[in-house]
């Protein structure tokens, strides 16, 4: 070939290069309704022809895909300390030990994955480059970190709901406790006294246990396995570029966030599909309406209490509907006539059907986002994350109720779905939230591909960076500032007052003196 034909092909494919990335992901938590949020992502990253290798435990597994490499965890799922930590979670009624339970149960699954061939491989190879780094940003996070270092990478963090507060400090966004309580703490709105107490010392608590322990303890671990040649974790998690979290205005709190954290949402929301036959055919030969009941994908309606199983159990078979319940064992013991279980359930299709009346749910964001999505009212039972927060959002919206699972009886539940299924006003609000959440531009795949590709056209797009990330705490409270301002106050009014009774001794002096004189005169 020629010369002039040469130059202009390899500038073409240098120039092509520059525009489709190496693409690093690792979304390391074993749980379905997170990694629904990030496999669109992914794959139109791959889509969009930029080479990507991510390690998840939901792997795609589309042959079609020849751009995407997935590292599959699936075994993560299987890990007992999950399901004897769930378990634990459930049962734990303060935000403090829900926290400590979670940190620990993401430092076993941090362990485990590091140690899988696979993933070891990529943490020895010293050859390959990566031109970003996408991690899912939770506590299995930071022993992530390092990647970004090894790849010389800019950085840039996922969440399928909000953000933990050192992701908030990582980019200097503001975390007012009252305006802007923390997601675990599950308080949204008007808060009381003591709900605004318990938020600040949340704030406290957290940032130092975060801080002094947590920290240090995952620099330890990750030193373990990525050597000892790493900066410190909190180092380059302040390094952060970008954060992307699945958030909507309508069920979290308003909060003003910096330019480089980005709300998504709704990426799973898809195209519906068939429903399969058997379970068609129940949903329409049921016009007395439907429950449908799930607790998700990290609750698992199989591991509830044996007292609060029976509590449910009896309640449901006292309803006038038929249920449909997400039932994750082979068989439910005395299962009732018009229950129906299935381990698996392809729920937006479900909630599509129009015999549904209400969706009997733990609050995950996800699924209060589809079924919103299909004009479904819902009865609620937090247990732990995000889910306390929704609910409260779900009764300010009039969308649903909220039951406690630690106090809950047979009547409240019957109560709560028969009231949420007959009451119009449920559906009318639903309706009205639907308006709002599906109003909105671009809200997919493309959204987040785009920002991932705005990171790596202006290389790790250091201008959206706030200047409050790199600001000491008293720099930050301008405490430097306030004290050298107090210490000029005090020192005017000190040396003011001193003055002041220099000048008083001088006048009584002098008042004496002239007293002293008229007396003297007079004699
Ligand atoms: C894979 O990436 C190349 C460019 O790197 C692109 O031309 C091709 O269409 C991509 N393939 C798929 C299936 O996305
Ligand atoms: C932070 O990012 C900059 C620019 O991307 C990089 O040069 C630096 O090494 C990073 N620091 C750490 C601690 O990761
Ligand atoms: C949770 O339920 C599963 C069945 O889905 C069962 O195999 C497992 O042992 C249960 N775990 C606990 C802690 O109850
Ligand atoms: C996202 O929405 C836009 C506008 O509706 C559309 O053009 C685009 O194809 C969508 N992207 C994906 C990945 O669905």
């Amino acid at each position: 070939m020629h010369l002039k034909f040469i130059i202009p092909l390899i500038f073409g494919l240098i120039a092509n290069q520059g525009e489709c990335a190496r693409i690093f992901g690792a979304f390391l938590f074993p749980s379905y309704s997170h990694q629904v949020i990030f496999q669109p992502i992914w794959k139109e990253l791959s889509l969009r022809g930029h080479q990507v290798t991510v390690i998840t435990p939901n792997p795609l597994n589309d042959p079609k895909l020849t751009n995407l490499t997935e590292i599959d965890i699936s075994f993560t799922y299987k890990l007992p300390v999950f399901a004897q930590m769930m378990s634990g979670l459930q049962s734990a009624n303060s935000v403090f030990k829900k926290e400590l339970g979670t940190y620990f149960l993401f430092t076993e699954v941090y362990e485990a994955v590091m140690n899988y061939a696979p993933v070891r491989d990529i943490v020895n190879n010293q050859n390959d480059h990566y031109d970003l780094v996408l991690l899912q940003y939770n506590h299995i996070a930071h022993g992530m970190l390092p990647f970004a270092h090894k790849y010389k990478a800019p950085l840039i963090g996922l969440s399928s709901m909000g953000v933990y507060l050192q992701i908030h400090d990582a980019l200097g966004n503001p975390t007012h406790p009252v305006v802007n309580p923390d997601y675990m703490m599950g308080l949204s709105g008007e808060m009381s006294f003591f709900e605004r107490m318990q938020s600040l010392l949340f704030n406290f608590w957290y940032r130092a246990v975060y801080y002094w322990y947590f920290l240090p303890n995952s620099d330890k671990l990750a030193r373990k396995y990525f050597g000892n040649d790493i900066p410190y974790l909190g180092d380059i998690e302040r390094n952060t570029s970008l954060v992307m979290m699945s958030c909507n205005p309508l069920i979290n709190s308003v909060v003003p966030n910096v330019p480089n954290l980005i709300e998504i949402s709704q990426m799973h929301i898809r195209e519906k599909k068939p429903l399969p036959k058997d379970i068609k055919q129940y949903l329409d030969s049921s016009p007395q309406g439907v429950v449908y009941f799930s607790l998700g994908s990290n609750v698992k309606s199989a591991n509830l209490t044996q007292d609060l199983r029976k509590t449910i159990i009896s309640a449901l078979s006292e309803l006038p509907y038929n249920v449909l319940w997400k039932w994750e064992a082979d068989s439910l013991p005395d299962q009732p006539k018009n229950v129906m279980v299935r381990k698996w359930l392809p729920q937006p299709d479900v909630l599509g059907h129009k015999n549904i009346k209400v969706f009997f749910m733990q609050g995950g964001l996800q699924s209060l986002e589809e079924s919103i999505n299909n004009e479904v009212p819902v009865v609620g039972m937090p247990f732990f994350s995000d889910q306390p927060a929704n609910m409260r959002k779900v009764v300010e919206l009039g969308i649903g109720l909220m039951l406690d699972h630690r106090t809950v009886t047979k009547r409240n539940i019957v109560d709560s779905l028969k009231e949420v299924a007959e009451n119009k006003k449920y559906k009318e609000n639903v309706l009205k939230s639907k308006a709002i959440l599906m109003d909105h531009p671009v809200r997919n795949a493309s959204q987040a591909a785009w920002w991932i590709e705005y990171v790596l056209r202006h290389n790790g797009a250091r201008h959206m960076r706030s200047s409050a990330a790199d600001m000491t705490f008293f720099q930050y409270f301008m405490l430097d500032v306030v004290a050298f301002l107090l210490t000029c106050v005090i020192t005017v009014a000190y040396v003011l007052i001193k003055l002041l009774r220099v000048f008083k001794k001088l006048v009584v002096k002098d008042k004496s003196k002239k007293a002293g004189q008229k007396k003297a005169k007079k004699h």
